[in-house]
Formats: C-alpha cells, structure tokens, sequence
C-alpha cells in the first residue's frame, strides 16, 4: 500500500503545470483514496488467498481422483456451469464498477472543489444550488453501488447452489450404485465423497470471488496506471546543468506561447532585464502578465524563441536549480499546513 502510494506521489508531484492546472484535485485524490487502496487490499489479502485455495483445492481433487475417478467427474458437473455464469458476468460487472468509479470521481471532484471554494458559495448564497448538486452526485454513486452490489449478491448463493447441486447428483449416483450391488463404490467412498465436495467448495467460492472482486481491482488498477504513464510535458535536459547562484540578467528572445498549440497568447516577446533593474508588467487582465513568469520559471516551455536567465537558456539547466533563484511573492498566499518556520524555509 505505502509502496502504490509513495510511487504514485512521487509521479504526481514531478507531473508539469498542464497535468495539475487540467486536472481536477478530486480526481487525483480519487486516485490515492480509493483506486490505490482497492489495489492494495487486492493484492495483499485476495492473492494470498488464492495461492492457499488452489493448492487446497487441487489436494483435495487429487485424493477424489485417485478414489474414484467416476464420480469425481460427476461431482464436477456443475463447474462448467459457474464458469459459463461467471465469464457472463464478468463484462457486465466490469462495466459496473467503470461507472460506479466514474460517480465516485465526479463526486470527489464536487467535493473538493465546494470545500475549497466555501467562500466563493457562501459570498453568492448558492449553499441551496450547491446542496441540490451534492445530492445528486450522491445519489448518482450510490446508485452505481446499488447495481454492481446486486450483480455481485449473485454469486454467493450460486456458489452454495452448484454445491447442493454436485452434493445430490453424487450422492444420488452413488446410491443408485449401491443400490445395484456394483462393487465399485462402498458407502466409506460415499461419505468421503460429501466431505470432499464440501472441502472443493470452499477454494471454488473463493475463486469466484475473486474474481468478482478483480473486476472492481481491474478498474482501479487501470486509473492507476494510466496516472501513472502521464509523462511530465517539461523534463530536465539530458545534459542539464545546475545553475550557480545568478547576477539576474533575464532575456526573451522572439518568445511565442500558447497554452495549446492552435491559440497563441503570447506572439514575438523580446524584453531584457538586467541585474537590479526594477521593473513592473502592466497590461488588461488576461494580457500575458503571469505567463511570463510562469515561463521564466520554466513552468511551461516556450513555443518558440528563447528565455535566458545570464545567458543560460532555462531549457539547458535544471529546473530545481533556476526555481531556487527566483522568489515569488503570490497574489493569493498560500500557506501549507506546517509550522511557519518550515512556510519560510
Ligand atoms: N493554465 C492556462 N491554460 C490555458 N489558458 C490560460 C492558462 N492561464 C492563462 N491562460 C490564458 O492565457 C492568457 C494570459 O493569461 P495570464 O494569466 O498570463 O494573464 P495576466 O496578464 O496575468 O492576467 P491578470 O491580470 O488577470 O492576472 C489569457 O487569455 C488566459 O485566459
Ligand atoms: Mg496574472
């Protein structure tokens, strides 16, 4: 579990500006919260116990096998069965936890975003509106939960079924036998027979519970993985140096941006700044202001053209090493939950 977890941090803390200013908190959380736990609990508790069913349960079909090959076979009448139910289902469970995971990122996503943002739904009075909404992404997950957890309460008494079901057909078989007077088969093999039955039972309800299980692992899996492939979009140059401590000369050089390829926000910037030199952008709301820092901290890289911080281009250092030499005052401060002297730090 800590190991998911760590692995997927590690990944989401070294994801570029894009991934966290796309990508809802809510949904990332989802990721840590629910879908790494599902994998955890999977592969800790169901994996062990499959090893200790299947090796259980092929014991106990080899000692049937070597009693009485006959019945055994009989006894196993009614597995193809469960398997054919089993692989019915399977689609069908799996497309019910993909929705069941759909809601419960939506709902995650509504929640963190109306906790961070209280201030904003207090100040225009929308606690009804947004109360309104909570009520239907929760009923909306709950109602996915409903349904998968009603394809699922299939199986258990499936699994108690086919049982009876082998229990009666062997025994009936046995006794038809004995019955005959064949001298093949002894009321000890008969009796032996209904322990086994029930000794193969137990791995067999644990199988296809597992089973079931898995198809809900399998969607939190594939989340997982998908999060964990997102690669970084800004990456440290192979021969990247680190910056040493910087007079502070800043050029951009015939800088073109956008935040996506087809719409440009910033077209042909040229602008020097040498050390000590105080200067202020001004310009409209949505001017590019912003952008240019972020580019200057080589949070994204430029489209074209060339930013230097002492003539060396931010895309030839580490970006650890060009961060650590610029201080950033925020318009909106933001205080992580620690002690104020690890804030400053
Ligand atoms: N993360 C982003 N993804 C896509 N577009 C963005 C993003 N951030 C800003 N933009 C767009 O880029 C343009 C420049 O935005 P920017 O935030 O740099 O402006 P600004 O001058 O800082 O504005 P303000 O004075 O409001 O702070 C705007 O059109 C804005 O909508
Ligand atoms: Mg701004």
């Amino acid at each position: 579990m800590i190991d998911i977890r760590h692995q997927l941090f590690k990944h989401v803390i070294g994801l570029s500006m894009n991934f966290h200013e796309k990508e809802p908190v809510g949904k990332t959380m989802t990721r840590f919260l629910s879908d790494a736990s599902a994998l955890n609990d999977f592969l800790t508790n169901q994996v062990a116990n499959v090893v200790h069913d299947v090796v259980s349960g092929l014991v106990v079909l080899a000692l049937m096998f070597a009693i009485n090959p006959g019945l055994t076979l009989i006894a196993l009448f009614m597995l193809p069965i469960l398997a054919a139910i089993s692989l019915y289902m399977r689609p069908r469970l799996h497309n019910g936890w993909e929705l069941v995971s759909a809601s419960s990122t939506k709902f995650n996503i509504f929640l963190a975003e109306n906790i961070a943002g209280m201030r904003i739904i207090q100040q225009f009075a929308r606690e009804a509106v947004n109360l309104k909404q909570f009520h239907r992404a929760n009923d909306t997950l709950v109602t996915e939960w409903m349904k998968v957890i009603n394809l699922q309460a299939w199986f258990s008494p499936l699994v108690e079924i086919t049982r009876g079901a082998a229990l009666v057909i062997v025994v009936f078989t046995a006794a038809r036998q004995l019955g005959l007077g064949g001298d093949t088969l002894t009321v000890g093999t008969l009796l032996a027979f209904t322990v086994y039955i029930n000794n193969l039972w137990g791995p067999i309800g644990t199988l296809t519970n597992m089973n079931v299980v898995m198809q809900a692992t399998l969607t939190s899996a594939s989340k997982v993985f998908s999060l964990l492939d997102s690669q970084p979009t800004v990456t440290d140059a192979p021969n990247a140096i680190g910056l040493d401590r910087v007079s502070g000369r800043i050029t951009f050089e015939d800088v073109n941006f956008g935040y996506s390829l087809h719409k440009l926000v910033l077209h042909n910037i040229n602008l020097t700044v040498e050390p000590g030199e105080l200067i202020a952008l001004v310009g409209q709301t949505g001017s590019g202001k912003t952008t240019i820092v972020s580019l200057l901290c080589r949070f994204y890289d430029v489209t074209s053209g060339t930013i230097a911080v002492d003539q060396h281009d931010v895309r030839q250092v580490t970006q650890a090493s060009l961060r650590q030499q610029i201080g950033v005052v925020l318009q909106e401060p933001f205080i992580f939950p620690a002690p104020t002297a690890n804030n400053i730090r």
